[in-house]
């Protein structure tokens, strides 16, 4: 068979663990070719590619990124995509596409392939853990651990200066990454969009951590915000920085904020992530040879499965408080 790929929407680490293990598996296992688009759905309508054989995925296992490229291109919106998108796979005789992507990458993939008969199955990733019917996506370990040991650097920091310490991370409409870095840090205090936070409570909380003689850590969503509304962030680099002048406003306890951004998606994939991402490769492989368009693959446990594509990008995963309810953190 001639196998398509493409990695798409904001990259992470672990993608180049991916391709690599569709290429040796579809080479090596079942004699197959393999073509990389390039930047995501934006390669397939114009028709950029290049050939992916075993030694142009050497030595990428570790490599964060993504030696593809990516965009955020979607392919429902180009002029005329679908019939685009279907002539250039049949002009390169492709026989099945792997889309290796996020929400919106996936939702494309899911929509051509139920509604426009391209033969497509999906590999989800994404720092921010947000897709539904996979217990994790390729990128978010990384991310976590990331963040978790820039919280572990601020405890240090913030207890010789009996300072607050406010950490913002990446997760977009989802708090995964905070809840899972705040518990693995030690954090005190957990913010994210799931559940608009008080910010009295908060400084409530943080001045009774220092009470407890403890500097205390606020991790942050990006996208949380307060159950008041909106707040004005003109000229702040984001929700982080205005959290930690109001808390030092509040409680008259000296704020730093440390917004990690980008260093989250950068970089090498630990070995979880390697693990789901050659996991997810091999078996995406396997269903393309058994033609299960509109699959998406996906681990439950230790265990990796199918689920259907359009299943999955029809909700959020979001995160449950109920899960972290034993545990010392406090939710806004
Ligand atoms: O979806 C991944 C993500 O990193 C989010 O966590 C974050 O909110 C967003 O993308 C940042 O996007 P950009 O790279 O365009 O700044």
């Amino acid at each position: 068979m001639r196998i398509g790929v493409l990695t798409g929407g904001s990259d992470c680490p672990g993608l180049n663990a991916a391709l690599r293990a569709i290429v040796r598996k579809g080479v090596q296992s079942y004699g197959d070719s393999v073509v990389g688009f390039l930047d995501g759905w934006d390669g397939v309508l114009h028709d950029r590619a290049l050939e992916l054989d075993i030694p142009a995925v050497r030595g990428t296992l570790p490599r964060g990124g993504t030696i593809l490229g990516s965009s955020r291109t979607d392919p429902l919106t180009a002029p005329d995509g679908p019939r685009r998108i279907a002539e250039t796979l049949r002009n390169r005789g492709v026989d099945g596409l792997i889309v290796i992507g996020g929400i919106n990458t996936l939702t494309a993939a899911a929509v051509l392939a139920d509604r426009h008969g391209v033969p497509c199955v999906g590999v989800p990733k994404t720092i921010d853990n947000d897709i539904h019917g996979t217990d994790y996506t390729v990128g978010f370990n990384t991310a976590v651990t990331v963040a978790t040991e820039t919280i572990d650097r601020l405890h240090t920091t913030a207890e010789s200066h009996k300072r607050v310490l406010v950490v913002e991370v990446m997760g977009r409409s989802s708090g995964w990454i905070a809840v899972h870095a705040g518990l693995a840090g030690g954090a005190n205090c957990v913010l994210v969009p799931e559940f608009p936070f008080d910010l009295d409570r908060v400084c409530g909380h943080v001045e009774s951590r220092f009470q407890a003689t403890y500097s205390p850590i606020v991790v942050v969503s990006d996208s949380a915000l307060p159950a008041s509304g909106e707040v004005d962030l003109t000229g702040l680099s984001g929700i982080g920085e205005w959290l930690g002048r109001e808390i030092e406003r509040c409680t008259g306890h000296e704020a730093r904020t440390t917004v990690l951004g980008h260093i989250q998606r950068g970089g090498t994939p630990t070995p979880y992530d390697r693990w789901l991402a050659t996991r997810f490769g091999l078996h995406a492989v396997d269903a393309v040879h058994e033609g299960d368009w509109g699959a998406m693959v996906a681990v439950h446990g230790a265990s990796v499965e199918r689920v259907r594509l359009a299943d999955a990008v029809s909700r959020g995963k979001r995160v449950d408080a109920s899960l972290y309810a034993d545990n010392e953190i406090f939710f806004g």
